[in-house]
């Protein structure tokens, strides 16, 4: 364990990635070195988990996520009544999806995607629910030289109708208020902070490679789904109540796991704005 001149205690999780945050309250504004402190071990372990956490206020929550960027809004997804910003992570007896089930990167299909995204939950099963995070980083690294070589310079398609579509009609979204976006990304990124190189493909919105048949980029693609999803680049985070997971969509993918049913679980989750990826 680190202890930071801020009081700001890091933890590693695993040897993979992930890092236990204690010694901030996040219900009250935090100080520039807190601030400081958090961004640098965001960085340097991918996912951090706060915990010994109360409620945040949604204005806090609002604010905290704002300290790392321009705050992302979701094209599809419900908001909280008032708080167009915070997205309502929701599942209970009567659900008929829960968010986040199949390995992803939030929103990769936006022009734009987020950095990063900020989950507290407020409701929570007696047991699961659990979210399992994969490091990217460590998938690339794993891979040969001669298929780095291949992938370098691929252009990976990302699409959303498929995910989208009718997704939250239950929660009161109505469909012609929601976007379907598309984008084009480059398959092997580069983080714009740490300069290492990540893959950058899910099996939620990745659909083909630029210029490559149906077959051809399903090759490719099945090949490194599995290879991101292996156990070696993994963690699995068991939450207590008002934990908040603070993960790096550009270089960490995420899935959240529904094996509680019919109990509830419900959280906020405040998404940054990211940049291009290159
Ligand atoms: C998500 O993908 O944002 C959901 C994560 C979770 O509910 O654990």
């Amino acid at each position: 364990m680190i202890e930071r001149p801020s009081g700001i205690k890091i933890e590693k999780f695993s040897p993979t990635l992930g890092a236990i945050i204690t010694g901030v309250d996040l219900s009250q504004k935090i100080s520039d070195a807190q601030f400081n402190d958090i961004n640098q071990a965001f960085l340097d372990y991918q996912v951090l988990f706060f915990k010994d956490q109360k409620e945040i206020p949604p204005e806090l929550h609002i604010e905290f996520g704002k300290k790392f960027g321009e705050l992302h809004s979701h094209p599809a997804a419900p908001t909280m009544e008032g708080y167009p910003e915070i997205f309502e992570i929701h599942a209970h007896k009567d659900s008929k999806i829960a968010n986040g089930e199949f390995w992803h990167s939030d929103v990769s299909c936006d022009k734009e995607p987020p950095l990063g995204t900020m989950l507290q939950l407020h409701i929570l099963p007696e047991t699961g629910g659990d979210t399992m995070f994969s490091n990217m980083y460590a998938a690339y690294d794993e891979l040969s030289n001669k298929y780095k070589e291949i992938l370098d310079g691929l252009i990976a398609i990302h699409e959303s109708e498929h995910i989208y579509k009718g997704r939250y009609s239950d929660r009161g979204v109505s469909e012609d208020k929601i976007e379907t976006p598309t984008a084009k990304h480059p398959l092997i990124r580069t983080h714009p902070k740490t300069g290492k190189k990540a893959i950058y493909v899910n099996r939620t919105f990745t659909t083909g490679i630029d210029g490559m048949s149906k077959e051809e980029s399903s090759s490719i693609l099945n090949f490194l789904f599995n290879h991101c999803e292996h156990v070696n680049y993994q963690i699995r985070y068991r939450w207590s109540l008002n934990d908040l997971a603070f993960w790096d969509n550009r270089c960490a993918m995420h899935r959240a796991i529904w094996d509680y049913w019919p109990n509830e679980r419900k959280g906020r989750r405040v998404t940054i704005k990211g940049d291009i990826p290159k």
